[in-house]
């Protein structure tokens, strides 16, 4: 795969729309919420994974998504981001942006960014490479592909660095990680960006016990400055993460509030957690 047709996987091709530049500057979270969801549907040949789903997340929140397999936890995620359009309902970035009328190119510009369950990171580049060309590949970013690294962007480089415990390994090829370290240079990678809100699809998915601690501590570091949405099935990293839990199943909310409450209904005990 060429670094070009990677970086269109992660929906960084050239073709910013105007409408993404004149919007994104008025983020508009003065009712506190960063992410509304009213009433989205989507059908796959008639299947409702999505079935009237409404949900909202706060500014600054570090929300957690759980359900059974097939619940549209993932479909959810492909919604907000414009890869699946709805047939009904709205999603509100903010009080003013409907995403459902952008583009993927364009709602990642937004602020928005994604965390997929396998890692798309450039593999035969460095790990100070690999930040580099995220940040670089930032539209809102004034420095071009060839500029030279100027003070500014070395040490945002090196925050990350620090931020995703990879300081040590930053001369390293990113294909010799880990699995866990990958997880975290994507993560990184997205951070370059600035991202407002941050998807992350079963992130701790095929990571050891001590990473699985590590990633959910940087998770809690970064709510508040940015607000995140995990998908997870692993219990204890759900409970270390301390945040709102909300249930998803059959396309809908069934349960929300802390994992004590959500654990002790019986309705999401039958569905899911007594399996
Ligand atoms: N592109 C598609 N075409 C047809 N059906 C789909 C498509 N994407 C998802 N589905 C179906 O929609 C339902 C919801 O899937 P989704 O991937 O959102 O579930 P999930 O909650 O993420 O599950 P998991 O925990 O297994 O990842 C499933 O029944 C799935 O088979
Ligand atoms: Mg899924």
């Amino acid at each position: 795969m060429t670094a070009q047709q990677q970086m269109e996987g992660l929906g960084w091709e050239d073709n910013t729309p105007a409408v993404g530049r004149v919007l994104e500057p008025g983020l508009d979270t003065t009712h506190k919420v960063i992410l509304y969801l009213e009433d989205i549907s989507v059908s796959f040949d008639g299947f409702k994974a999505l079935n009237n789903l409404s949900l909202a997340i706060d500014a600054g929140e570090l929300r957690c998504i759980i359900g059974p397999n097939g619940a549209g936890k993932t479909t959810m995620m492909d919604v907000i981001t414009g890869k699946t359009r709805p047939d009904s309902g709205t999603c509100f970035f903010g009080q003013t942006i409907d995403l459902t009328r952008l583009t993927e190119p364009q709602i990642a510009h937004m602020g928005i960014g994604r965390k997929f369950q396998k890692p798309t990171i450039f593999e035969n580049h460095t790990v100070f490479e690999n930040l580099e060309l995220a940040m670089k590949m930032d539209k809102r970013a004034l420095t071009s592909l060839f500029a030279w690294l100027d003070r500014e962007g070395r040490d945002k480089i090196s925050d990350t660095l620090k931020l995703i415990r990879l300081d040590a390994e930053a001369d390293r090829q990113a294909g010799l990680l880990s699995h866990g370290q990958k997880q975290w240079l994507e993560i990184g990678m997205l951070l370059m960006q600035d991202p407002k809100l941050l998807l992350l699809d079963e992130p701790v998915a095929g990571m050891t016990d001590d990473e699985t601690e590590r990633t959910g501590e940087l998770f809690k570091s970064l709510a508040g400055k940015h607000s995140l949405v995990v998908v997870e099935h692993d219990m204890a990293f759900i409970e270390q993460l301390g945040g709102k839990v909300t249930v998803l199943h059959e396309g809908s909310v069934l349960a929300e509030g802390d994992l004590a409450t959500v654990q002790a209904d019986e309705r999401v005990v039958e569905v899911y957690l007594g399996r």
